[in-house]
């Protein structure tokens, strides 16, 4: 009997050890038109860094950038690091080159945490690329990117982002295309992916025929955020920013209901004429543990 209960000591000590480590909070928001203009506001600068440090990876669409020196995202992940100093917490970042074919192109990034106060934790990017888009589907390929998690008890320790901003006009021949996407991507292996980003996915831009026969063609993908929830402060409840994420590993690894978006606004306590000053969509997440 001893023994049984020893046991259960040793789980209960070893289990509550791992629960220590703080979920792991991926994001996705697009920060509509992040540019110069923006970046020129300290109201602004100061709610997206505190935004943005919620997260451990957070996949932005929508930052708009001619400098020759990437100043937009130079600037908000130096204020960002400024912002989480006291607090033990570095990040780092990768970014798309500009993309698009009009002349408002746009740049991907991910912001990731390189340090985290209170866990061991290291994130790194072990490999970035473009999509590939030989089919010329896409105005803006999918910009991919390979996470390590180093020194942490999270049960999945490595897996892929696919950030992307569809264009509202093609919704559903590129959210199609990311059949082709993830199949060139993997190249046969197994992969854990999360596909992310602003699909423009619901509402007027989708019939729901079509939207079930994308559905159909990602079928080894769960769409963590579902139809109609709302992710933009518009009164109309359309989900257009979503997460999906294929293999069991990955699925069992998300914590139940984590899938929401972020209400910054409930909790910095802002009217919709200062939320609209940051953007018009709210950002999307999952916590893994
Ligand atoms: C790190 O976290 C611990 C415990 O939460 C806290 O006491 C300490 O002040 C933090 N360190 C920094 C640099 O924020
Ligand atoms: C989150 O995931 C659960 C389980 O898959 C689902 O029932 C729920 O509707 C999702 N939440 C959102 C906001 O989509
Ligand atoms: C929203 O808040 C700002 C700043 O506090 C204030 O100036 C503005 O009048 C408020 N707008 C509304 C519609 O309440």
């Amino acid at each position: 009997m001893n023994r049984y209960i020893l046991l259960l000591a040793i789980v209960l000590i070893s289990s509550s050890y791992q629960a220590t480590e703080p979920n792991l909070i991926i994001g996705s928001f697009n920060i509509q038109t992040l540019g110069p203009t923006k970046m020129s506001r300290p109201e602004f600068v100061e709610t997206v860094c505190r935004i943005l440090s919620k997260y451990d990876i957070i996949a932005i669409q929508e930052i708009r950038d001619s400098s020759t020196n990437m100043a937009v995202i130079n600037t908000l992940v130096s204020k960002l690091n400024e912002y989480v100093l006291s607090k033990g917490i570095n990040y780092n970042f990768v970014i798309s080159p500009r993309l698009g074919q009009g002349t408002h192109k746009e740049i991907y990034a991910y912001v990731y945490r390189t340090k985290t106060n209170g866990s061991l934790r290291k994130i790194q990017v072990v490999k970035q690329m473009v999509h590939d888009d030989i089919e010329m589907v896409y105005d803006r390929p999918p910009f991919i990117a390979e996470f390590k998690v180093l020194d942490t008890s999270l049960s999945i320790k490595e897996f892929t982002l696919m950030n992307l901003h569809l264009r509202p006009t093609a919704v559903f021949i590129e959210s199609l295309g990311l059949r082709k996407v993830v199949d060139r991507y993997r190249a046969g292996s197994v992969k854990n992916i999360a596909i992310l980003g602003d699909f423009n996915i619901d509402c007027s831009y989708i019939s729901t025929s079509d939207r079930q026969s994308v559905a159909l063609t990602l079928n080894d993908f769960t769409w963590y955020i579902r139809d109609r929830y709302a992710t933009t402060i518009s009164t109309s409840n359309c989900a257009y920013d979503r997460i999906l994420v294929n293999t069991a590993v990955f699925k069992n690894a998300i914590v139940t209901n984590s899938n929401m978006t972020y209400r910054y606004d409930l909790e910095f306590g802002m009217n919709m004429t200062e939320v609209s000053k940051i953007s018009d969509h709210y950002p999307v997440e999952i916590k893994l543990f």
